[in-house]
């Protein structure tokens, strides 16, 4: 066998790397995204903090199971059912993708919950991070605005009598409960222009809200940092003892089971 030349292993990556370095030098987006990946968190924080990742995951999930399906979805009374029975029954998959969008908005609300459940317990909306907890609730009332537009989505009895009473209910309410009944319905009564609208706003207006959202949050999550839980034994300020650690550690340094990485 032939020996291999020296230095080839570098050529071959230095070929692999250049389209990041390409990218990197005229974005700076792969040192953007290195700083996102390897910036400093607490030594102790835990499964907790990974909620608000799962939860960024759950969106992804139904951003994409979403596109899919409004390839086949036709938004009007005469063949929305249809057209969601078209995906159910005859496409290859079709029945998937629909049961994970649909069960999907559900795990994406828990995890939202359960995420701002940690947040609360460890203190977390407390100052400076209070702007990230009130954009938070704009995303979850937004996630729960989502299940309610996309109900009446398959146009069956379910969804169209759930959304007979979900708009009578904003229709009673005080001063600007008519008007809102009235704009949710797109005029008096539920039909093709009520579940045009629902459509828009479920898949245009609010994921793309949501999106925005979740960019804002995340960049405040990196500028603010995460919190450690209350029963630190390392409170923010103060010295961590010893040298500081190597670069990666954590992620490429093995260290025995139950050591203490810093
Ligand atoms: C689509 C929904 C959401 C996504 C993708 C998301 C994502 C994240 C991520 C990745 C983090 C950092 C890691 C962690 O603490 O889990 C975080 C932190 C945070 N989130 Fe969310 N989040 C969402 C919803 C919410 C909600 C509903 C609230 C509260 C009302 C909230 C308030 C906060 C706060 C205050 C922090 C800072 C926590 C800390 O410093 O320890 N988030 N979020």
């Amino acid at each position: 066998m032939a020996k291999k030349k020296p230095g080839r292993k570098d050529e071959l990556l230095k070929i692999l790397l250049y389209p990041l370095d390409w990218l990197e030098e005229r974005s700076g987006l792969v040192g953007g995204v290195r700083y996102f990946l390897f910036r400093k968190v607490p030594g102790d924080i835990s499964w907790g903090h990974t909620l608000g990742s799962a939860s960024l995951t759950a969106f992804i999930v139904q951003a994409v199971t979403g596109v899919i399906l409004a390839m086949y979805y036709k938004p009007h009374p005469d063949t929305a059912y249809e057209s969601i029975r078209h995906i159910t029954d005859d496409l290859w998959a079709g029945w998937l993708v629909r049961g994970m969008h649909r069960w999907g908005a559900s795990v994406f609300i828990i995890l939202m919950f359960l995420h701002m459940g940690r947040v609360f317990l460890y203190g977390a909306y407390k100052y400076p991070r209070e702007l990230n907890w009130i954009i938070g609730v704009l995303i979850l009332v937004m996630g729960m605005m989502e299940g309610f537009f996309g109900y009446l989505l398959p146009w069956d009895q379910t969804a169209y009598w759930a959304t007979v009473v979900g708009v009578n209910l904003q229709a009673t309410g005080p001063f600007v409960g008519p008007f809102l009944g009235d704009i949710l319905r797109g005029g008096a009564e539920i039909g093709p222009d009520t579940l045009a609208r629902f459509y828009s706003l479920h898949m245009l207006v609010l994921p793309g809200a949501i999106a925005g959202l979740i960019g804002l949050h995340l960049y405040l999550v990196v500028r603010l940092g995460v919190v450690s839980p209350p029963w630190t034994t390392e409170p923010a300020g103060d010295e961590r003892p010893g040298p500081p650690p190597a670069a990666r550690s954590g992620l490429v340094a093995p260290s025995p089971r139950g050591a203490r990485r810093r």
